[in-house]
């Protein structure tokens, strides 16, 4: 994909999500029958030695409505520094806003960012960990994210992608057909008739996931792109999993 290509799929998939944002955390939640919220905080938990560390610098980026974050705030220590929680789509982020300000005063919160993840406006050597939960799939270009992510990592800094995988064998097989036949048109049912560009999402996702590196690859690429200990451990039978991987601490 071209440079102009990349811009123009990403403000696609920006203009998708802030169209689908009032209804997005509805339907997640009924698409996966919940389960959404057992990975998050799985996710969270994996990453519970730098959340415990009041200084980390940790950034949740593509947060889109917050339910990553609001994870990871759950292991957060009291007067803990803020966890930055950003994405490139506003109504997204607005609504993730709007669940960070509801955090008891006391607790530690979470500032919203509009940023894209190809171009932080962050220093270099600069996070202690980076989270990423169904969000790293719907990059313009893998490579420049894992390059983007690794400049503001701290060198020892990690990095956690969470995303949806295709799982083989007979269970791949029956989640395909609720995955690319069923969810869609659950999707549609909930939102109402919708035109133009806000018809593509239910279409969208399964199509995404299938374009998405598998395991193998996607860990090659990660080592690929300078990072160490690079892992993928699946969730639920395989139809989601954690990549996580490390900014070496030596060059
Ligand atoms: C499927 S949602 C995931 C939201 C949230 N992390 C969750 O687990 O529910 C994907 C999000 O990634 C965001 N996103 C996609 N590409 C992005 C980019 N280049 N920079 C920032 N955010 C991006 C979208 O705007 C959207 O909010």
């Amino acid at each position: 994909m071209g440079v102009e290509d990349e811009a123009a799929a990403a403000a696609t998939v920006q203009q998708m999500f802030n169209s689908i944002a009032p209804r997005y955390d509805l339907l997640n939640h009924v698409l996966s029958a919940n389960v959404d919220r057992l990975w998050w905080r799985r996710t969270a938990r994996r990453f519970k030695a730098v959340l415990a560390d009041p200084d980390a610098a940790i950034l949740d980026i593509c947060c889109g409505t917050g339910d990553m974050t609001m994870a990871l705030l759950q292991l957060r220590p009291q007067g803990a520094r803020p966890i930055l929680a950003a994405d490139f789509a506003h109504r997204m982020l607005s609504r993730g806003a709007e669940k960070f300000a509801r955090r008891q005063t006391g607790k530690c919160g979470a500032i919203a960012l509009e940023a894209d993840a190809l171009h932080l406006p962050l220093r270099s050597d600069s996070l202690d960990l980076i989270v990423t939960a169904f969000g790293f799939r719907n990059l313009a270009n893998y490579e420049s994210g894992l390059r983007e992510f690794h400049r503001v990592l701290k060198p020892g800094g990690q990095l956690g992608i969470l995303d949806f995988s295709e799982p083989g064998g007979l269970i791949g097989k029956a989640y395909a057909i609720y995955f690319r036949r069923i969810l869609p048109a659950i999707g549609r049912v909930i939102s109402g008739p919708m035109t133009g560009a806000s018809e593509g999402p239910y279409n969208y996702l399964p199509t995404s996931v299938r374009k998405f590196p598998a395991p193998p690859a996607l860990l090659s690429l990660m080592t690929a792109g300078g990072y160490t200990g690079c892992a993928w451990q699946p969730y639920t039978f395989g139809i989601a999993g954690l990549y996580t991987a490390a900014r070496p601490l030596v060059v």
